[in-house]
This record gives structure tokens, C-alpha cells and sequence, in this order.
């Protein structure tokens, strides 16, 4: 059985909020928004709720959680040290999308992290979530609460959609903000490393960091390296839907998925178009508008690609876009859900 509550997103009311914090005081689990995307948590210390996420979600268990904390001071009991620029990016950005890779202390269970010996953490920038982990007075381990593999969800509509059923409560806070999941950095390294591209730009990163490395895997689409974040490895993010981007110079651009959409028809194949641009002038079967900003893209890319499933599309063709800012974190989300990458 699935509760879902509904809560206000500005003033989460009271009583519900403790139901869910309840919930996971026991060792259940509660699909919950951030601002990024929705997640679905359980308390973070405890190993058997944790494994329950792993098995919800089908997620291998070498993938290791985030751990969401709603006070500064929790960094501490879930941190063996932690270094001054740790301080100064939590001082900067938090609460907000940015999670920070650290070396755990040992009251982190190895099934958080995978079996690494460094934790993730990050405090999220929305009131029911940060309401529900003060309440429940618990850090609450959260991947983003979709099947394997599938797209994020960024409503409580895709949460039910995918985990009706299999969770204790969905809470329904409204739509993700921002839509694409936090910016993963490894403070570990010298200089930081840029594991996953996300809601705080590369480019705000650095005027705090001074120099950061981009793991390989952020912008290599088919990743076989064995990688550092194991998220890394898999395909994600991906519609039933076969994903194909086009990248290079926007009027190019154009030219190549036309040339594409029709190549597709040809073969007698549905095909939809996630388009940047409202006067694009696409055939496609189904023509998708994901906005003509990064912002506006970011919010609406999960939501796309879920439409388009629900519309049955054989193939999606999907507009790259510039990698500056939240592009970043865009391109990186496509390429990952991506069969093929064709340059325009
Ligand atoms: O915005 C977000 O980050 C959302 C919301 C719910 O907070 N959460 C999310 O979780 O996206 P998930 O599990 O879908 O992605 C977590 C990412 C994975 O790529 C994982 O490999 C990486 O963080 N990660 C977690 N712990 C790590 C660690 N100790 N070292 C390296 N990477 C880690
Ligand atoms: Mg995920």
C-alpha cells in the first residue's frame, strides 16, 4: 500500500509532514521532491532500509545513494574530515543542488556507498524535504525515485508511475524546479573532480574552486571506463524510445534532423523531435517543445522523454545544445540516454 500526500510546497503542513517522517524513523521508504528531481528515501544509516531502494528501484548495488542532511552540522557525523573548499562550496551553495563527495566516517553503512570509503552528501533547496529529514532527525539516502535506468522524475505523477505500490508514501510537492539532478563533485581529489554534471553550473564551480578536472565520463557518451561514480557506466536516464542526438552548429542542426526525421519515416518508424526551437518547421510524427532556454530545457527534458513513451514514438530525435551553464548537465543527460550521437 502507497500513501500519497499531498503538501504544500511554501508551507508544508505539519501533521503530514510527520506521517512521512515517521515512515522513515521505521525503516521505510518515502518518495519525496527536491528541487532537482524526486527522490526516494530512507534513513541513511540504516543498511536494511537502505537495501530496500536497491531493490525498488532495481538499482545495482555498486551504485552508491546520495545522503540528504537538512543541517550543516550533519556533515560532520557522516565525514571523516572535512577540507576548507568543502566548506566554502556548503557556505556557497547550499542548501541547492550541489553533493559532496567525502570520505565517510564509519557510522555509514557500506550499502550507502556502494562499498566506497567516501560518502555523498548534499542539503536540498526545498522546504518539504528539508521539513520532513529535520522532523524524521534522520540523514535520508535518496536516488532519484524512478525504475533503473528510466528517466528521473521530476512530478509525483512519475513517482506513481513508476513505484505505486512499492514504496510506504509518495509525497506529491509539485513540479521539480529544476529537472535535472544535482552536480556531483569529489572532494577527494586534488584538484576537485567533476563526477556529474548538474544544477550548479561548472562555471559557478570554478569561481569557488579555482581549478576542477572533469571526470572522462561527463561528456563521453557510451562510457565503458571503469568508472570512479559507478552511476557512470550504465545507459540512463533512457525512454523505451531509441534517443538520438544531433549536435553541432544550430542552423546545421536544423538541416540534420530534417534530413533524419525523414530518413526515419522512410523506414516506416514513429518519430518524435524534441525541439529548442518553436520555428523549427519539424514533420516528425510528434513534435515536442523542450524550451529555447537551458534553464527551460533543463526543467522539461524527463517530462519529454516520458511524454514521448506514453505516446509510443520508435525513435526520438533530440536538438543538442551548448554546453555552457546548464548545458553541461543537458548534453550529459542526453548522451547517456543516447543510442547515437550524430554530428550535424
Ligand atoms: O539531485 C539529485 O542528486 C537527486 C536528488 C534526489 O537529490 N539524486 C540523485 O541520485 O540523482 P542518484 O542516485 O540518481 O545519483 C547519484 C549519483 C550517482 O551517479 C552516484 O554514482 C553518485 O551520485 N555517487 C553517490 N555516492 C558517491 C560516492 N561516494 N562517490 C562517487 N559518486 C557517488
Ligand atoms: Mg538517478
Amino acid at each position: 500500500m502507497t500513501k500519497i500526500l499531498k503538501i504544500n510546497r511554501r508551507r508544508p503542513e505539519v501533521p503530514k509532514i510527520r506521517i512521512a517522517a515517521e515512515v522513515l524513523r521505521k525503516g521505510g521508504l518515502v518518495a519525496f521532491p527536491t528541487e532537482t528531481v524526486y527522490g526516494l528515501g530512507a534513513d541513511a544509516l540504516n543498511a536494511a532500509a537502505v537495501r530496500k531502494i536497491f531493490e525498488v528501484k532495481g538499482r545495482p548495488f555498486d551504485n552508491p545513494l546520495i545522503v540528504h542532511i537538512a543541517d550543516r552540522k550533519e556533515v560532520c557525523r557522516l565525514a571523516k574530515e572535512i577540507p576548507d573548499n568543502a566548506r566554502e562550496l556548503m557556505n556557497e551553495f547550499w542548501p541547492g543542488p550541489l553533493t559532496l563527495v567525502l570520505k565517510k566516517s564509519e557510522v555509514v553503512p557500506d550499502v550507502t556507498t556502494g562499498g566506497l570509503d567516501t560518502v555523498a552528501v548534499r542539503m536540498p533547496d526545498n522546504k518539504i524535504a528539508l521539513a520532513m529529514i529535520k522532523e524524521a532527525g534522520v540523514a535520508v539516502a535518496a536516488p532519484s525515485a524512478n525504475i533503473f535506468s528510466k528517466p528521473s522524475p521530476t512530478s509525483a505523477a512519475h513517482v506513481a508511475h513508476d513505484l505505486y505500490g512499492k514504496v510506504d508514501v509518495i509525497i506529491d510537492g509539485g513540479v521539480a524546479r529544476i529537472g535535472v539532478e544535482s552536480t556531483v563533485v569529489d572532494l577527494t581529489t586534488t584538484p576537485p573532480t567533476l563526477l556529474r554534471p548538474g544544477g550548479i553550473s561548472l562555471e559557478d564551480l570554478k569561481k569557488v574552486l579555482g581549478r576542477v578536472v572533469l571526470h572522462p565520463a561527463v561528456r563521453v557518451e557510451k562510457t565503458r571506463i571503469t568508472a570512479k561514480s559507478p552511476g557512470m557506466k550504465y545507459r540512463h536516464y533512457a525512454p523505451d524510445a531509441s534517443v538520438i542526438v544531433v549536435e553541432g552548429r544550430r542552423r546545421k542542426v536544423g538541416r540534420k534532423m530534417r534530413q533524419l526525421v525523414e530518413e526515419y519515416k522512410r523506414k516506416g518508424k514513429i518519430v518524435g523531435v524534441m525541439a529548442t526551437n518553436r520555428r523549427c518547421g519539424y514533420t516528425a510524427d510528434v513534435v515536442k517543445f523542450a524550451g529555447n532556454d537551458p534553464a527551460a530545457v533543463a526543467k522539461n527534458l524527463f517530462k519529454v522523454f516520458r511524454k514521448f513513451d506514453e505516446e509510443g514514438v520508435d525513435v526520438i530525435l533530440a536538438e543538442g545544445v551548448g554546453e555552457k551553464g546548464l548545458g553541461l548537465a543537458i548534453m550529459n543527460r542526453l548522451k547517456k540516454a543516447a543510442y547515437k550521437v550524430v554530428k550535424a
